[in-house]
């Protein structure tokens, strides 16, 4: 097929403006009706739809036209012309013209979709994905993928602006412990070797400072071999960071600028900055998670000193092990819950972790509550008031002398809560910053100490000294950026001293062989003049899930991967030949 009308401007950008002009269009088509010597067709491409109208005068095009179906891609030669009153369609940018078709060319045909090409289709994601390049088409997808290309060039605007120089890392590296676990790849040139693909570009990041570069910035892949859920893939995108001569407030704030420009370019929505700031503690004692959603209240309480000496044994005797006791006030809950509603939240919060869920009902006839009796009628009064109870409000509490247990079984109740009495607004961009959290966290799998971001962070001066005696105790120059209650981002400052370093590995377990074994090169690098350097890495695709609203990250990528890290497009992973394997000098056993 030759196709000789050849496109000079876009279906969805003629107007009344363009009334009388001979226009030449190129798209799918959306849909074709045949009122009887009339076909009406809305042609379809990037920019928006608008309508051709074939008729008689035009015996050829007509002829054409009868022949095209959904799907189909033409090319249309025609004049704009306003369209009648009555047949006005408001609704479409394009609705007040139409184009007379006089020449139409059929480029390619199309067999019938598995779906219709429009939003809201009611049809399994598993065939979305199987055909993304039809499910691409929709106006959703489009416009997900444009507001993502407008993210990266505002990023890519102001990081250069700001001195910032984009370079990229190797994708075929070395394993790294310390993180997910690793995508491998054979070496057929060295038998029996593998590289890693990265899992984040981390210790390149780390080594172009050294390098002097400054100020590195990269859009970059990253792929972790994990137990995937709705905003986790493993392969992701990561906007990652690093500068020079930088310490926690530079990183914070340079950041805040970035995201107020890429946000307020992308959505219209005015950012304010500064973002709040908590440290770890502050946010598991408030809000018991490291990525407190602020969209709403019902902050925790801890009522430890007002019940430590009480009756009820289930608190005193969680405080007196060394835990706490906190609650939280369900505004107008007692008006919400029914007592078999109040039962259901205690199972809850067991799914949660906790062992118990005690509650105070505050109604109009007093206070209805299994646990009342057990105080007295100031300690009771001192617990309402810590919690500003009032009538109509129902308080649940949870004791444990794991105190983390505690905030995390409440954490995830006071979710939970939000999102069944609908208290979260949706439009609400709560960004802010989580700081000062611990270096490294003790494993119990391994019976040992792991860093809690990466074994480069720096810990915290003042806690330096505490690396020996208690390393739990030790707070690190990290921080995350939390959007609506999702990491969106996280980074640290480093370590950039070769002997802090070589005491962090030690504090983590590693054999001085390990060490150089697998950080030889980092450890090398930092002997020849090493600037003290920190950064960030967001998760881009998290982002921009998060600026459109969209429940999956998935909807975001061109190509996303399913549960099982497989693409059904593609049909990867896939088996492979033997040819192949022996070259690798591999050997499947299953
Ligand atoms: P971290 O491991 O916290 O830090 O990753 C940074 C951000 O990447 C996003 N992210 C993911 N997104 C989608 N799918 C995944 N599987 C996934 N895993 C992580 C998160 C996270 O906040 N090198 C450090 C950064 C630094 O220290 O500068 C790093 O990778 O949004
Ligand atoms: P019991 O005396 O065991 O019947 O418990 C009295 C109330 O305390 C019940 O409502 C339990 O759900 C609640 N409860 C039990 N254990 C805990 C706990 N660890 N934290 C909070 N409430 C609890």
């Amino acid at each position: 097929m030759r196709n000789k009308i050849k496109r000079n401007c876009y279906c969805g950008d003629l107007r009344v403006e363009h009334e009388g002009k001979e226009v030449c269009l190129a798209g799918w088509v959306q849909t074709r009706r045949d009122l009887g010597g009339l076909i009406f067709v809305d042609l379809r491409d990037r920019s928006g739809i608008v309508q051709v109208v074939f008729n008689p005068e035009h015996k050829e095009a007509l002829k054409t036209a009868d022949k095209i179906r959904s799907e189909y891609v033409i090319a249309v030669k025609g004049k704009v012309f306003r369209r009648p009153e009555e047949n006005v369609n408001p609704k479409i940018p394009t609705g007040y013209i139409e184009v007379m078709g006089n020449e139409l060319e059929i480029l390619s045909a199309a067999k019938t979709p598995p779906f219709a090409i429009e939003d809201d289709v009611k049809v399994d994601e598993s065939v979305r994905l199987k055909y993304r390049y039809l499910d691409l088409r929709r106006p959703q997808m489009l416009r997900n993928v444009i507001f993502r290309s407008k993210v990266n060039k505002a990023i890519r605007d102001f990081l250069d602006a700001n001195g910032f120089l984009e370079i990229e890392t190797p994708i075929l590296t070395k394993s790294t412990p310390e993180g997910a676990r690793d995508y491998l790849v054979p070496s057929r040139l060295n038998p029996g070797e593998f590289y890693a693909l990265p899992q984040s570009p981390q210790l390149f990041k780390q080594i172009l400072m050294i390098s002097g570069m400054e100020r590195y910035y990269q859009i970059a892949r990253c792929f972790r071999d994990e137990d995937l859920r709705a905003d986790r893939q493993p392969e992701f995108t990561q906007l990652d960071m690093e500068m020079s001569f930088i310490d926690v407030e530079g990183v914070i704030t340079l950041n805040e600028k970035l995201i107020k420009y890429v946000t307020e370019k992308v959505t219209g929505t005015e950012i304010e900055i500064p973002f709040p700031r908590m440290t770890f503690k502050q946010a598991m004692e408030k809000y018991g998670s490291d990525k407190p959603d602020t969209r709403f209240g019902m902050e925790m309480v801890d009522i430890s000193h007002i019940v430590s000496d009480s009756n009820f044994k289930v608190f005193s005797q969680a405080v007196k092990g060394g835990g706490c006791v906190k609650g939280l006030n369900i505004k107008k809950g007692g008006e919400t819950f029914s007592r078999r509603q109040i039962d259901e939240l205690a199972e809850k919060a067991k799914e949660f972790g906790s062992k118990g869920l005690a509650w105070i009902n505050i109604t109009l006839e007093g206070i209805k509550s299994p646990i009342a009796k057990f105080f007295d009628e100031k300690t009771l009064a001192k617990i309402i008031d810590a919690l500003q109870g009032e009538t109509g409000d129902l308080i649940i509490f949870v004791a444990d002398t794991n105190t983390e247990l505690v905030m995390t079984s409440l954490g995830s109740m006071r979710i939970y809560l939000a999102k069944t009495l609908n208290l979260i607004d949706k439009r609400k961009l709560n960004f802010l910053w989580v700081t000062e959290f611990p270096l490294l966290e003790y494993s119990e799998d391994e019976k040992r100490f792991v860093a809690k971001h990466h074994p480069f962070t720096s810990p915290m001066d003042e806690d330096i000294s505490l690396l020996d005696k208690e390393p739990a105790k030790v707070r690190a120059k990290a921080y995350d950026i939390i959007l609506n209650g999702t990491e969106l981002g996280g980074g640290s400052i480093r370590i950039h001293d070769a002997a802090l370093q070589k005491k962090m590995f030690e504090t983590l377990g590693f054999s001085q062989e390990r060490a150089e074994n697998n950080f030889g090169f980092l450890l090398r690098a930092f002997e020849y003049g090493t600037p003290p350097h920190g950064g960030i890495a967001y998760g881009l695709d998290r982002m921009i899930m998060l600026l459109l609203g969209l429940e999956s990250i998935r909807d975001c990528i061109a190509f996303p991967k399913t549960q099982n890290a497989s693409c059904l497009m593609t049909e990867a992973p896939g088996e492979v030949d033997i040819k192949q394997l022996k070259e690798l000098h591999v050997q499947v056993k299953i």
